[in-house]
């Protein structure tokens, strides 16, 4: 029988090396490579159990079993993006950057499901329970029925939850957590893969949700991304900028509701407060219509939201023009200046570029294109758009207008907003117009014509 070989493997991206050394060659992470030896008995059969699994056939599957209950936290913003709220046995990972609110909104959440009927279990590795209990009477839940735990080990923690099985149990942050049978420091991939691991498994065995909150590194991703995200069952991303008082909940993976769905929130004083009018949120700082701000009205999740598009264009000092942008892809942008200089012969070279989402907003969708051209044109030409119009559509390559999903939900929160007039694609599906006038278009360099006569 062959030698059972030991190989290094890094925590972060999973590449396989014959010998360890301090920084993976792959992905260029340090400390993540960790000796791994294989199963001691191979699939001979011998040492597995004797319980095979036994594959049943889908249609033989009982159809009698409810889908899981899901307890809604009365946080009408945190259900929604949960799916509609909290599915027992779930392992739900919340990141974000340090500071932005995780765990404030994650005891505000604690306390919205005890009140809801769940035991909870708050269990905070980075703060004391006095400075946790002072949060608390900071948000008015100084009397909320939840239990609350301060430790890091997690064979502790295991041990706590073990008995106390409680229906939820929020650990804060998965970084501090420190598992004594894994040889590295706490933070580190291989301690927060073997805590969520352990976590994740706990929620399943015992019929209990974890929420993990993780710190999310320097370049966006939260410390061993991968090795994380695909263990829990849900990922929330809070996003914001620290300068703005509005924070987004985004579900990028959830396997119990659709993802991309987003929760808005306002930190105040008094903790986070729902916004469940975000439109008017993104908007109320819009004053005259100036030139380079343009509306889209945009789809996120299920919900319309509209939000002001803001560029700049200025003559560049630098042999290198600037192009600096908040709030949507970097890529996208190079992507139309590209268009609108080869399609509509508009160049943009000799000069900065600065686009910004208004109210710390990020946007993902392609249809924000037409909005993102009008608002460069409209910056380039020094003129606005003409007052109570909002834009949507994708741009292709070639310069083609392309229809976008759900145009009539986007008319009718416009319509809603006091938008009067819509800029928009040709063609797509013939629906209503929403009570707006419509202003359709082909291609990029017609919309050029109308809207700024070049
Ligand atoms: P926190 O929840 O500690 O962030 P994280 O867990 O993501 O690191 O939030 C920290 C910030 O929130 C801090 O800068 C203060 C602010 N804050 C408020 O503005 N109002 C409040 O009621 C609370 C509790 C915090
Ligand atoms: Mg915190």
């Amino acid at each position: 029988m062959a030698k059972a070989q030991t190989s290094f493997v890094c925590q972060s991206c999973a590449a396989r090396s014959s010998k360890w050394s301090g920084r993976c060659e792959t992905c260029g992470e340090w400390n993540t490579i960790v000796e791994e030896k294989p199963l001691a008995a191979g699939p001979s059969g011998k040492t597995l159990g004797k319980s095979r699994g036994r594959a049943v056939a889908l249609s033989d599957l009982s159809t009698k079993e409810a889908p899981p209950p899901r307890t809604a936290s009365k946080l009408d913003e945190l259900d929604r993006v949960l799916g509609g709220g909290l599915v027992p046995a779930s392992a739900v990972l919340v990141g974000g950057d340090p500071g932005i609110g995780k765990s404030t909104l994650l005891l505000q959440a604690a306390a919205a499901f005890a009140n809801a009927g769940l035991s909870v279990v708050y269990i905070s590795g980075e703060e004391a329970s006095a400075q946790v209990r002072l949060r608390a009477q900071r948000l008015g839940l100084q009397d909320a029925p939840v239990k609350l735990a301060t430790e890091t080990n997690l064979r502790d923690i295991l041990t706590t939850l073990d008995e106390t099985r409680p229906d939820l149990a929020i650990v804060d942050s998965i970084q501090t957590m420190w598992a004594d049978n894994v040889d590295s420091a706490p933070g580190s991939v291989s301690q927060v893969r073997a805590a969520a691991h352990e976590l994740t498994t706990f929620a399943k065995r015992r019929g209990s949700a974890v929420i993990m909150v993780g710190h999310v590194t320097k370049d966006g991703q939260i410390a061993g991304p991968r090795v994380v995200e695909h263990m829990v069952d849900t990922v929330l991303y809070f996003e914001g900028e620290r300068g703005h008082q509005f924070r987004i909940l985004r579900s990028v993976k959830n396997r119990f509701g659709p993802a991309d769905e987003i929760g808005v929130f306002e930190m105040t004083g008094g903790g986070l407060a729902e916004v469940s009018n975000p439109s008017a949120l993104f908007l109320q700082e819009r004053g005259q219509p100036a030139p380079g701000s343009v509306v889209f009205s945009g789809i996120e999740g299920t919900r319309p939201v509209l939000v002001e598009f803001q560029a700049l264009v200025s003559p560049s000092p630098h042999s290198q023009p600037r192009r600096s942008v908040v709030g949507w892809d970097g890529s996208r942008l190079a992507m139309i200046l590209a268009v609108l200089e080869s399609r509509c012969g508009i160049p943009f070279a000799g000069l900065d570029v600065y686009l910004n989402v208004a109210g710390g907003m990020r946007v993902n969708e392609p249809a924000a294109d037409l909005a993102v051209a009008a608002a460069l044109l409209s910056a380039r030409e020094d003129s606005g758009l003409p007052p109570e119009t909002v834009v949507f559509g994708e741009i292709s390559l070639s310069g083609a207008l392309r229809p976008v999903s759900q145009t009539e939900n986007r008319l009718k929160e416009a319509r809603k907003l006091g938008f009067s007039t819509a800029i928009l694609p040709s063609g797509g599906k013939a629906a209503g117009n929403g009570g707006m006038a419509l202003s359709q278009m082909g291609d990029l360099a017609s919309f050029v014509g109308e809207v700024f006569g070049a």
